[in-house]
C-alpha cells in the first residue's frame, strides 16, 4: 500500500509525508514545486515534479499501488485567490475534479483532502463547528467548498469515501521543516521576519473589527498537529469510516495583536507594527470547534498555546532565514 501525497513539498504536506514515512508507509509526491520545496521532501518518498492538471494519474496509481491519496496540492492564500480568481478554480477545483475523477476510474477509492476554515466565510457565531453554514467571502474559499462538493457528489455516485479536512491557521515549525513561501502573507512568518531584520516594520490589517482590540482573531494550529491529524483520517477511512469533514484547530483565539506581542516576546526583538487598511477577503473571527476530529479521531492537538507554537516557529526561522534555500 502507497499513499499518493499531491503538494507533499508545501508546507502541511512536507509535514504529513514525514510523519507517514516515520509510521513505515511507503509515499509518492506528486508537486509542481510552484510553492512546494524539493529539499522540503524526505528522500524516502519518491518525488514525481508534474503539474496535476496533465500528470498521468493512471499511470502513477497503477505504477505504484496507490490505494490512498491525500491531497493538499493547492493554491492558499487568501489575498492573491480575490485578485487571480481563474488561478485558485482551475488549480484547486478543477484539478480536485480530475484527481479524483482519475481515482474512480483506478479504482483508488479512499481521499484526505486539504479544506479550510475559509468554507464558512464570516461565521454568525464561534467556535465554529461543522454544520455551521459555508458562505466562502473569498475566492480561496469556494474554490475549496466546491472541491468538497465534488467529493460528497463522488461518494454518493461512486463510493470514493474522503475526510475532508477544514485547517484553521496552520501554524509553527520544526528544527529541519518549516514555513518557507514566496512572497510570504501570513501573519506569524511575517512578524518572525521583522525579528530576523529582512522587514523594517510589519503591518496590521484593520484595527476596526468587532473584536476585544479591533484586530482580527484566529485559531492558531502547529503542523504537527495537523500531519497527526491527517495520519488518523487515513486509518478511518482505511478501516472502512464514513465519509467525514472536520475542523481542526486548538479552540482558542488570538488577535493580530496577541500573536504580534507573542512574536516579541519569544524573539526579544520590538518588531514594530503600523496599522493599515482590513486586507480584502478577511473574516474577523474564526475560531474552531475540533470537538468532532478529537471524538471521531481521537485527535489530541498537543500545541495548545500560542507562545509554544511561534516559538517552534522562530527555531525553523532563526536557524533558516531563507528557508530551503532555494528561492528565486
Ligand atoms: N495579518 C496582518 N498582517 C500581516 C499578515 C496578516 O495583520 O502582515 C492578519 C490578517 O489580516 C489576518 C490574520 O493576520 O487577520 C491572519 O492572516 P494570515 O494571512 O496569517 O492567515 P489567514 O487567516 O488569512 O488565512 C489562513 C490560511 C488560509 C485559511 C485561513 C483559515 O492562509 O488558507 O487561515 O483561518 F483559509
Amino acid at each position: 500500500m502507497t499513499v499518493l501525497v499531491t503538494g507533499g513539498a508545501g508546507y502541511i504536506g512536507s509535514f504529513t509525508v514525514a510523519a507517514l514515512l516515520a509510521r513505515g508507509e511507503r509515499v509518492v509526491v506528486l508537486d509542481n514545486l510552484s510553492a512546494g520545496h524539493r529539499a522540503a521532501v524526505p528522500p524516502e518518498a519518491s518525488l514525481i515534479v508534474a503539474e496535476l492538471a496533465d500528470a498521468d494519474l493512471a499511470g502513477i496509481f497503477e505504477t505504484h499501488s496507490i490505494d490512498a491519496v491525500i491531497h493538499f496540492a493547492a493554491l492558499t492564500s487568501v489575498p492573491e485567490s480575490v485578485q487571480k480568481p481563474y488561478s485558485y478554480f482551475h488549480n484547486n477545483t478543477a484539478n480536485t475534479l480530475r484527481l479524483v475523477e482519475a481515482m474512480r476510474q483506478a479504482g483508488v477509492d479512499k481521499i484526505v483532502f486539504s479544506s479550510t476554515a475559509a468554507v464558512y466565510g464570516e461565521p454568525q457565531s464561534n467556535p465554529i463547528t461543522e454544520d455551521h453554514p459555508k458562505n466562502p467571502q473569498s475566492p480561496y474559499g469556494q474554490s475549496k467548498y466546491f472541491s468538497e462538493q465534488i467529493l460528497a457528489a463522488f461518494l454518493v455516485a461512486h463510493g470514493v469515501r474522503h475526510v475532508a479536512l477544514r485547517y484553521f491557521n496552520a501554524s509553527g515549525g520544526a528544527i529541519d521543516r518549516g514555513e518557507d513561501h514566496t512572497p510570504e502573507t501570513h501573519l506569524i512568518p511575517i512578524a518572525l521576519q521583522v525579528a530576523l531584520g529582512q522587514r523594517k516594520s510589519m503591518s496590521i490589517f484593520g484595527t476596526d473589527w468587532p473584536t476585544p482590540d479591533g484586530t482580527c482573531v484566529r485559531d492558531y494550529i502547529h503542523i504537527a498537529d495537523l500531519a497527526d491529524a491527517h495520519l488518523r483520517a487515513l486509518d478511518h477511512l482505511r478501516s472502512g469510516g464514513a465519509s467525514l469533514q472536520l475542523n481542526l484547530g486548538n479552540g482558542a483565539g488570538y488577535s493580530v495583536a496577541e500573536v504580534i506581542a507573542a512574536a516579541r516576546r519569544v524573539t526579544g526583538h520590538a518588531i514594530p507594527a503600523v496599522e493599515a487598511p482590513r486586507r480584502a477577503g478577511d473574516p474577523s473571527t474564526l475560531v474552531a470547534s475540533s470537538e468532532a476530529a478529537r471524538r471521531i479521531l481521537g485527535w489530541q492537538p498537543k500545541f495548545a498555546d500560542l507562545e509554544s507554537i511561534v516559538e517552534s516557529a522562530w527555531r525553523w526561522h532563526h536557524a533558516h532565514p531563507h528557508g530551503y534555500g532555494d528561492r528565486t
